[in-house]
Order: structure tokens, then C-alpha cells, then sequence
């Protein structure tokens, strides 16, 4: 076939108009369907015409690009996947820390290379397309999928989203490494009601413009190619159909001309769970109206789709021009010429490379948070008995953590990636210690059991429920293990946290505490009186007890990836420094969430009757192994227009012997504003590297056009008037220098 769509030498538009004429109507719908390969691919391609297949095994990526061409126009597929940190579900791929963990750095040249590494090994193994990065707002630490975003800030995920997608898509889509980019969870999802998944968000349009949507539109001026619609419903309207915000916000105001896919069975739920649309003609009607154009595993829209037009509930024009965003990323990419099918050269030389390792290893090392430490960090430089305890400190699979291997979401690997990849906190320790150093290990608690639901092993309409989690009781036997190793060392690292099973979409908590019989195995060791230092590795912030909150020393790690023990045994023994800084707070108690610190003012007091409000670890803290002070906080000009940019100075003594990598945040206050707004907001960073004794100055730059307000008609504004700069290394007040200036009309 010699036809006008396959001359490259025609313009993009040229080929996708000549193509979308030669389509059938089934043609077309089966183009904008993204079905699941993990059942076959055959039936997909040939018989459904689909335009994109998910969660696709290795050998299904080879098989459908091999059934591409036995199609009768030949498209080629976009093959999708969550690579989202990493190459989650290819054998051998590197695994870098979960997102969270990664904004812990709080550093977007770190996470492009990682984006950039990621999608090297992505494009070598025939897949074109990653649903990352998350640009969630954590605010409910009971959500499932906290570990999924960059925490809690709006500024922050901005300022990382915007380097991941740059990463992704690498030097434009015809560079044969670039991987189109995904911005998910198009907007709100978050927001839920008692941290449970996907529930109604209850948000209104002003608060979405003030926070939400920010980051968003950030990335969507920037190119990132795609965008995924949320799950939920806002005001009672699924993402999938808000004609405002996907038609006047994305496509409107934004000028948004990237392609959005929905998530998964956004168009069936509307039928069979949201009940507000009476069948998938309808369904697929209004999706296609709002401006979906892949629909994401819902294979009632192929049979819905073509029944709306033939009953005149859908204009074939608006099938036209999805198809055409589908069909344009496919030209842009270059697939007509070059499908990008998987290469085993190319694997062999990158999968899991050893630069990629280098780079996991570094990133793993900046995540880690140093919450609390009474000076035992880092470890004595003498020959020294290290007890590695806890249920985490030798599991492989929660420190890769959701998306990765074993996690549950692919079927062709069961097993997770290859152990030897991954060095776990016992096995950083056992490689890393000094010589002559002993390490010991004891596991000393269980954390849970799968079990069958209490309502039933299966659902009403005999689907199988999925299993609950039981809290494991404590055990007395591997208490009494860990409280003799603790007893016979010289230091008891303790590693617990969460595990896979407590994490991710449907496995929101309703409690933050350490489960199963892991606080009756900090208790024993506290008593033993040995120095102990608790390492948490989990997807979010957790509730520690007391025994925790008095140790020696706490160290949070997220969910480190695959090099994160051996980052772990390094910052304990001293050999690297801790950097990291927490995207999101910690909360003292569940009842106190949401713990955001950039709440609105106006509630009565500050506590509870029966507990405080203070949080225990705050946004953007995080210790080193130095004293850094901050002092002279001057802005340099301070009467300045709405065109102008606050320039300042702050200085930073480094008082003690260690180097330390400062994160110097500034915030911003408007002192009077015509609604009720952000108490202090992040609004730049700037990280410096400062030696002992070493004092040095630091400029800091902020365009006053980004000292905005929402206004009450839903308008970013700034507002002429008094401002308060506040610098310093973290967002607690105590901490904060602060300086005005003032913005004239
Ligand atoms: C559902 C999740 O919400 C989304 O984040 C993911 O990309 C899709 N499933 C595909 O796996």
C-alpha cells in the first residue's frame, strides 16, 4: 500500500487527515480503546482495532507488535504502561524510590535523570508510554496512594513533575528515548473523603484554581503529551464528563493539545457505578463529548461507541478528532516509519545498567530524611556490634514498594524483580560495615496475615472479594530473639513500616500506626538500653509510637528502591550525609488530619481539647549531621510593582564538622488579602552545599507575579500590599527569618 498517510515527507496534519478518511466507524472507535493485554492480544489488535494495550507482559509486547501489520491500514500501537518509578513490571528494569521518596530530595535535576534513565530502558523494550507523574496533592494520609505522589506541596510537585516530564520525553518525541509522559490524576482525586480511594471530592472550583490545578497547568504549558481524568466525581460530575474543566480550563484557558486517556473504566463506571448514565451508548456518548479520547480498559465503549453514532446520540466529527490526537502522537513519534519494537541489543545494554545503578544509588541516598538524632548518628567510628532488627530490614518487596514487580498490578511476575538487585537494609549493612564490625539480625516481628473478607469470600454477584489484611498479634518468641541480639550489640537498628498489602488503590487505611507486632518490638528493645535507631521504611508518613519518638535516632526512608538499604548503612555509619527533606508532613495522632501547613486561617485556637495540633514532623524538615544557622534575612529592594522581583539575601553559618546540603526555602505571606488565604506558601528553593565553618550568603529571587491569590470570582491575582518573606530550612514558624516588602499598584 502506497497511501498519502504513509509519505513522511507530508506534514503531520496532512497524513492524519488522509488516514481518519480511510477509517471504518469501527475503525475509529477501536482506535481510541486502550484495552488490558494480560488476556491475550490477538483478539485486541485484530478483531477490536485497538489503539493502545496496557499491562503488557514481554512476550505480549512482542507478539502485538508482530500483529500490527497484518491489520488492514497498519497502525501501529501505543503501548502503555506504569513505569512509574522506574520500569515497575520489566524483569531486571532498576526500581528508584517511590515518587514520595524521590521528592524527599526535593531536587528536579536529580528526578529528570531519573525520568530520563527510566525512559531509556522504557523505549527498549517496544513500549512508548508511561502513566507518570503524579501530580496529586497529599493532604489525607489514610489514601492509599500517598506513595504515588511528590507530597503535600503544590509548588514542590510543580517544580519535580515538570523535571520528570522533561526526562520522559526526553528531546522530543522523534528521539527514538523519548516516552510520552502522563499528568494523572486530572484534578482533584486526591481530595477524598476519609482518605478512601476515588471517593466524591468534595471541592469547589476556587479551591481547585488556588491549589490543584496548578501544577497542572504547569505542565500542560510545558508539553507534557498526555493527561489522565481522575476516577471521581466533583459536585456530582465524574472528571470523565466535566465539560469545564476538560473544555474551558484544560482545552480553553490552558490551550491544552495533548491527548487524555481516562483511567481505568472511567466510561463503564459511569454506568455501573456512579448509576449516571443508563448504558454504554450514553456512557460512551458523553465521554467522547467531554473530550476523552483514549479510553482507558472499558471494552463495553467498542459496541457502545458505534450504537451512540448510529443512534445519532454522537456526531462521527467528534470520534474524528480524538482519533486525530491519538493518531497525531503516533506520526509525532515516528511509528509509522519506526514502530520501536522491542530491541534486545539495546536491553542488554541498559536494563538495569550499572549507570543506571549509580544513578538509583544516588537518588536513594538523597531521599532518606534524618527525623530525629540525639547525637548517636552517625555511628562511632569503633569497632562496633550492629543488631539489624524488624520485619522490613530484609524485605525486598516493600522497599521497591507499589508499581514495582511483585506489587500486584502485572501477572507475569510473581516473584518480583531478581533479590540480587536489591540490597536490603540487613544486606547494606553486612556489605557496608567497616571491617572487623559485626552485623546481627533478628526479625522480631510479623506485621500482618491475608485472610478471607469477613463478609464473604466472594461478592453477591460471585466475583472474588479481595483478601483483608489481618494485623499479625505480637510474638513473643521473636521479641524474645530480637531482645537478646539487641542485648549482645552495641546499637539495635530497628527497620519496620508498612508493607505492600497496607498500600495503594483500595488499600487506604483507616489507621496510621505501625501494625501488627511491631510497637511491642520497639517497646522491648527501648527497655533493653541499648541505642536504638529506627528506620522507617513505608509509603507514607506513619503514627510512631513512643518508643520511636524517644529513640536514639529515626530515619525515614519511604520506600527506598532497589539500592535503598545500602543508602540506609551509609548515612547510619556515617559514610554519606542525610540530606533529605520531608515533602509532607508527619502527623502526631489520624485525628489529626489533614496536617498540610499551608492551612487557612480563621479556626478558633490552635489544639484540640484533648491533644495538640502541632505536628511532630513538620513540612520540609529534615536534619543533617551539622548545625547550619540562618541569619541576616534582607530584601535588598523593598518597595517593589507587580512586574518587579523580590530580591534577597539570607546567610548560613555551618557551625559544626560535617558538610551538609542545605535546602533553603522560602516562603510567602500576604499580610492582608481580600479572602481568606494560605497562611504561608512555598513559593522557591534553593539547595547549597556549605562545608564546615564555611558561612555563606545566599541571593534568593521571587518574581512578585508569583506572590498570587485566588480571588473570590476565582481569578489569580496578585494583591498591592504589605508581604512577609519568610527563609529558612523548613516550614515551621520557629525556624523562618522573616522580612517585608511591600507591592505597589
Ligand atoms: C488505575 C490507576 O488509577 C492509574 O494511576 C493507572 O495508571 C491505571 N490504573 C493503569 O494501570
Amino acid at each position: 500500500m502506497n497511501a498519502p498517510y504513509q509519505d513522511s515527507s507530508l506534514t503531520v496534519a496532512e497524513r492524519v487527515a488522509d488516514l481518519v478518511g480511510r477509517m471504518t466507524l469501527e475503525e475509529k472507535v477501536g482506535q481510541m480503546m486502550q484495552l488490558n493485554a494480560q488476556g491475550g492480544v490477538e483478539d485486541l489488535v485484530l478483531n477490536l482495532h485497538v489503539g493502545s494495550i496496557l499491562h503488557t507482559s514481554p512476550e505480549r509486547v512482542r507478539q502485538a507488535h508482530e500483529l500490527t501489520p497484518q491489520t488492514r491500514l497498519q497502525i501501529p500501537l501505543l503501548i502503555a504502561e506504569d513505569c512509574i518509578h522506574g520500569h515497575s513490571f520489566w524483569e531486571g528494569a532498576t526500581i528508584f524510590p517511590t515518587q514520595l521518596g524521590m521528592a524527599a530530595s526535593w531536587d528536579a535535576d536529580l528526578l529528570e535523570r531519573v525520568a530520563r534513565a527510566t525512559a531509556v530502558e522504557v523505549a527498549a523494550t517496544g513500549i512508548h508510554w508511561t502513566f507518570s507523574p503524579v501530580l496529586c496533592i497529599a493532604r489525607d494520609l489514610r489514601w492509599g496512594r500517598v506513595s504515588e505522589t511528590f507530597g503535600e506541596d503544590p509548588f514542590l510537585i510543580g517544580e519535580l513533575a515538570s523535571a520528570m516530564v522533561r526526562g520522559y520525553q526526553g528531546d522530543g518525541l522523534s528521539d527514538p528515548t523519548a516516552i510520552l509522559a502522563t499528568a494523572k490524576h486530572f484534578a482533584g482525586y486526591s481530595e477524598t473523603q476519609g482518605g478512601r480511594d476515588a471517593t466524591e471530592a468534595d471541592i469547589s472550583r476556587r479551591k481547585l484554581r488556588s491549589w490543584f490545578l496548578p501544577p497542572f497547568e504547569r505542565v500542560a504549558r510545558e508539553g507534557c503529551r498526555t493527561f489522565m481524568l481522575g476516577y471521581q466525581s466533583m459536585d456530582g460530575v465524574p472528571i470523565t464528563i466535566n465539560e469545564w474543566l476538560l473544555g474551558e480550563v484544560l482545552r480553553g484557558e490552558w490551550g491544552y493539545e495533548g491527548t487524555l486517556v481516562t483511567d481505568w473504566d472511567n466510561v463503564g463506571r459511569m454506568v455501573w457505578e456512579q448509576h449516571i448514565q443508563p448504558d454504554y451508548a450514553h456512557a460512551s456518548a458523553a465521554a467522547v463529548r467531554a473530550g476523552n479520547d483514549m479510553v482507558m480498559t472499558t471494552p463495553g465503549f467498542f459496541e457502545g461507541a458505534q450504537e451512540a453514532v448510529h443512534e445519532g446520540l454522537l456526531d462521527e466529527a467528534a470520534l474524528d478528532a480524538a482519533v486525530g490526537r491519538i493518531l497525531t502522537l503516533k506520526f509525532e513519534l515516528g511509528l509509522f516509519e519506526d514502530a520501536r519494537h522491542p530491541s534486545v541489543e539495546r536491553q542488554a545494554a541498559v536494563i538495569g545498567s550499572a549507570e543506571h545503578a549509580e544513578l538509583n544509588l544516588e537518588v536513594a541516598r538523597r531521599s532518606l530524611v534524618l527525623l530525629t538524632n540525639d547525637g548517636t548518628l552517625p555511628l562511632s567510628a569503633q569497632p562496633t556490634t550492629i543488631a539489624v532488627v524488624g520485619p522490613n530490614a530484609d524485605d525486598q518487596h516493600t522497599q521497591l514498594g507499589d508499581w514495582a514487580g511483585a506489587s500486584g498490578q502485572a501477572d507475569w511476575l510473581p516473584d518480583g524483580h531478581p533479590r540480587e538487585m536489591t540490597q536490603t537494609v540487613l544486606d547494606g549493612f553486612r556489605t557496608h560495615a567497616p571491617a572487623g564490625w559485626t552485623v546481627t539480625h533478628a526479625r522480631g516481628a510479623e506485621i500482618l496475615t491475608l485472610g478471607v473478607d469477613p463478609e464473604g469470600e466472594f461478592f453477591p454477584d460471585g466475583q472474588p472479594r479481595p483478601k483483608v489484611v489481618f494485623p499479625a498479634a505480637p510474638d513473643e518468641a521473636l521479641i524474645a530473639e530480637a531482645v537478646a541480639t539487641a542485648e549482645a550489640a552495641d546499637v539495635v537498628v530497628a527497620v519496620v513500616g508498612d508493607r505492600i498489602e497496607l498500600v495503594g488503590e483500595g488499600r487506604s487505611t483507616a489507621t496510621l500506626e505501625l501494625v501488627g507486632g511491631q510497637v511491642a518490638l520497639l517497646d522491648a528493645l527501648a527497655k533493653t538500653g541499648t541505642p536504638l535507631v529506627v528506620v522507617v521504611i513505608a509509603s507514607k508518613p506513619l503514627v510512631l509510637p513512643p518508643s520511636a519518638m524517644n529513640a536514639a535516632a529515626i530515619v525515614w526512608a519511604a520506600n527506598p528502591g532497589m539500592l535503598g538499604g545500602q543508602a540506609i548503612a551509609e548515612l547510619v555509619l556515617g559514610q554519606i550525609q542525610p540530606s533529605g527533606r520531608l515533602p509532607i508532613s508527619f502527623a502526631e495522632h489520624v485525628g489529626q488530619l489533614p496536617v498540610f501547613y499551608n492551612q487557612l486561617p480563621g479556626q478558633h485556637g490552635s489544639r484540640y481539647a484533648d491533644l495538640t495540633q502541632r505536628v511532630p514532623f513538620a513540612f520540609g524538615e529534615g536534619l543533617s549531621y551539622t548545625t547550619v544557622d540562618y541569619a541576616d534575612l534582607r530584601v535588598l529592594e523593598p518597595v517593589l510593582g507587580v512586574a518587579d522581583t523580590v530580591r534577597a539575601q539570607v546567610t548560613l553559618h555551618n557551625t559544626g564538622d560535617r558538610p551538609s546540603r542545605e535546602t533553603v526555602q522560602v516562603y510567602v505571606r500576604d499580610t492582608v488579602t481580600s479572602v481568606t488565604w494560605a497562611i504561608k506558601e512555598l513559593k522557591t528553593y534553593r539547595q547549597v552545599e556549605v562545608a564546615p565553618g564555611e558561612r555563606v550568603t545566599v541571593d534568593l529571587a521571587l518574581p512578585v507575579a508569583d506572590c498570587t491569590l485566588v480571588d473570590a470570582g476565582g481569578t489569580r491575582i496578585v494583591e498591592p500590599g504589605k508581604f512577609e518573606l519568610l527563609v529558612g530550612p523548613s516550614s515551621r514558624d520557629e525556624v523562618l527569618l522573616r522580612a517585608g516588602f511591600l507591592v505597589t499598584a
